[in-house]
């Protein structure tokens, strides 16, 4: 992993209880991929770590491959604690191939990154691709 790399995950711990307010998706409407889309900083660390350690097997994008189901498709009917509890226990459905994510470190502590992100792309907001980290917010005038 390039140090880079290293630098953006590591700033998620901070991103931990960012509220679903603060999220920032924005696709201009006649965008074809994600490139053009702005997004906040939970949103785009769960790209990143989708990208890293699901994409093998629900694919770039979580479209979904042969052997494990479009995410796209199926994020949409569950809710939050739903996913953390999947990913916490493993998911065994029809097959056997869904890792246990609980104790494993670099996935368990981006719940909330990966909801992020898999919720933005199930709504249709988020195209598909890698998005652009939107500027952090102005802030606003110093409170006395
Ligand atoms: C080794 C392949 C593999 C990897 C890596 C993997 N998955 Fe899965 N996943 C599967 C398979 C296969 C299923 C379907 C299991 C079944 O139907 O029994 C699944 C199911 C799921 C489901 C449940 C879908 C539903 O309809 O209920 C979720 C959510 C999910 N995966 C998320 C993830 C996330 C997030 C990651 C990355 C941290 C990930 N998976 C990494 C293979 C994988």
């Amino acid at each position: 992993m390039s140090a880079l790399a290293l630098l953006v995950l590591s700033a998620a711990a901070a991103a931990q209880s960012v509220p679903e307010s603060a999220r920032r998706v924005d696709c201009p409407p006649a965008g074809s991929d994600a490139a053009a889309c702005r997004v906040d900083l939970s949103t785009y660390l769960g790209y990143r770590v989708f990208a890293q350690f699901c994409s093998r097997c629900h694919a770039l994008d979580a479209l979904g491959s042969s052997f494990a189901p479009n995410l796209v498709e199926r994020i949409g009917s569950m809710d939050k604690s739903r996913f953390v509890f999947l990913m916490e226990r493993g998911y065994a459905g029809s097959s056997p191939a869904m890792p246990v994510w609980g104790e494993d470190p670099y996935v368990s502590r981006y719940y909330e990154e990966l909801w992020a992100y898999l919720s933005a792309r199930a709504s249709g907001k988020l195209l598909a691709g890698e998005p652009a980290l939107a500027e952090p917010a102005a802030a606003g005038p110093a409170s006395p």
